[in-house]
């Protein structure tokens, strides 16, 4: 098994997930079209990567699209077709369907190029209709299709933003379900995923229906058992030998058993103990790399990469309210009821329809798997996002209720 830190794994590298594997393949078997759901980092391209190479395996054809650069139904489209390029009787009959537009002889261009001249010969008024073709193209092969479309809430949300308007989300997800509806028991199997949330955005624009015909599935941690067995099976692919209680103690010291955080602490307690000279990792080593390097300015670049894809799940006017949670949730340990009021009070003024954004914003941070809520309090559940988020904002967050405090005095002063 080799360490991996950044991006999807299949094959001997994917760890576990038996279970999740037998439920996805059974609803795929089962012609259910999926939305897995999960937080960041927690492998779901992986999991949807593995599950097509597993069934492939069994005959199936599989077909995997991200659609992060999209930015209109035409690249989706151009993206499905890209992905089906390698399946010559799907590919041939689409390109032919596209008449005109496609003259080139398809053995002789690869996928890339395929996927550049069918996004050429497609445009706003056409990629309904050829879109339907491609899918019916899929239905009519003799093998089962499995597609996957991964990220597809950041290409909806980038429509969303250039428009300013929902029409065109409304319209992409109205047509992709009626276009699979209408194949019926042929129709390729569809699941959508994405590492932000497609289930709160489809709420906060009004459109839940288009895509309750998925059946929704979320990826969660893996429990300390298996955390702990990823790590023993990575130290003995790489011969480290770690002291007895390192796992358990990487394991505590995460509290949470994100794929992702289990792999990035093997990968710098490694480290470590390489710079050290060493063969050999300690317990006291894992307090040392968490705080110095996991916390340190390495692990600053991954919270980069969370931030960056929490603005791309937010409302521009939600992302502020969102830090704010976050900072309070971070530094004073729980995000509660009190601290909400003062921040609607706090933000009121500035925020057109305040209340409902914290809503908003909470539904997607607890969605994402930043916090957790009990009886109306939120708190992170991993340490890690917790103190990444505390190092960041320990010197300039002051608690919410402190605030409205000295709004109070000042009040009463003047
Ligand atoms: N089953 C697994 N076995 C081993 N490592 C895994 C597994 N799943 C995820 N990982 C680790 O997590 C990292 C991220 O995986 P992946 O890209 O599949 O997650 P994701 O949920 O799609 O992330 P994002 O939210 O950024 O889209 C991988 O590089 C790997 O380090
Ligand atoms: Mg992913």
């Amino acid at each position: 098994m080799k360490s991996s830190t950044g991006r999807w794994v299949s094959g001997i590298d994917f760890f576990n997930r038996e279970t999740e594997l037998r439920i996805l393949e059974s609803r795929v078997r089962d012609n259910n079209h999926v939305l897995l759901t999960g937080q960041r980092r927690m492998g779901k391209t992986s999991i949807l990567r593995e599950l097509g190479r597993r069934l492939e395996d069994e005959d199936w054809v599989f077909l995997f699209a991200d659609v992060e650069g999209a930015t209109c139904p035409e690249d989706v489209i151009a993206q499905i077709a890209q992905a089906a390029h390698p399946v010559r009787s799907i590919s041939s009959r689409f390109a032919s369907a596209m008449g005109r537009w496609f003259t080139d002889n398809i053995e002789e261009i690869n996928t890339l190029e395929f996927g550049v001249k069918i996004r050429a010969g497609l445009d706003a008024g056409s990629w309904r209709r050829h879109g339907e073709q491609l899918l019916r193209n899929c239905a009519e092969y003799d093998k089962p299709v499995l597609l996957v479309i991964d990220e597809l809430p950041i290409f909806l949300k980038r429509m969303l933003h250039n428009d300013g308007d929902a029409q065109r989300v409304d319209e992409f997800m109205s047509w992709l379900r009626g276009a699979l509806q209408s194949l019926g028991d042929d129709s390729p199997v569809l699941v959508l995923s994405g590492s932000i949330g497609l289930g709160p955005l489809m709420r906060r624009l009004d459109l839940p229906d288009r895509i309750n015909h998925l059946y929704s599935f979320r990826l969660g941690p893996w429990g300390r058992d298996i955390s702990i067995e990823c790590f023993q099976n990575l130290s003995n692919s790489y011969r480290l030998s770690v002291d007895e209680g390192v796992a358990d103690a990487v394991y505590e010291t995460l509290g949470v058993g994100i794929p992702h955080h289990v792999q990035s602490f093997f990968a710098r307690l490694r480290d470590f103990a390489m710079m050290q000279e060493r063969d050999r990792v300690t317990v006291e080593d894992v307090d040392e790399v968490y705080r110095n390097v996991l916390l340190g300015a390495s692990g600053q670049n991954d919270l980069v990469h969370y931030e960056t894809r929490l603005k791309e799940g937010l409302e521009n006017e939600s992302y502020p309210l969102a830090m704010e949670i976050l900072a309070e949730a971070a530094t004073q340990e729980v995000f509660t009821p009190a601290a909400r009021q003062c921040l609607e009070r706090l933000y009121s003024k500035v925020v057109d329809g305040t209340a409902g954004r914290i809503a908003d914003a909470l539904e997607i941070l607890v969605h994402d798997g930043y916090l957790k809520s009990d009886n109306a309090r939120y708190r992170f559940p991993s340490n890690l996002l917790k103190d990444w988020w505390s190092a960041r904002f320990r010197d300039h967050h002051t608690p919410l209720e402190k605030r409205r405090f000295e709004g109070k005095s000042q009040e009463r002063m003047q």
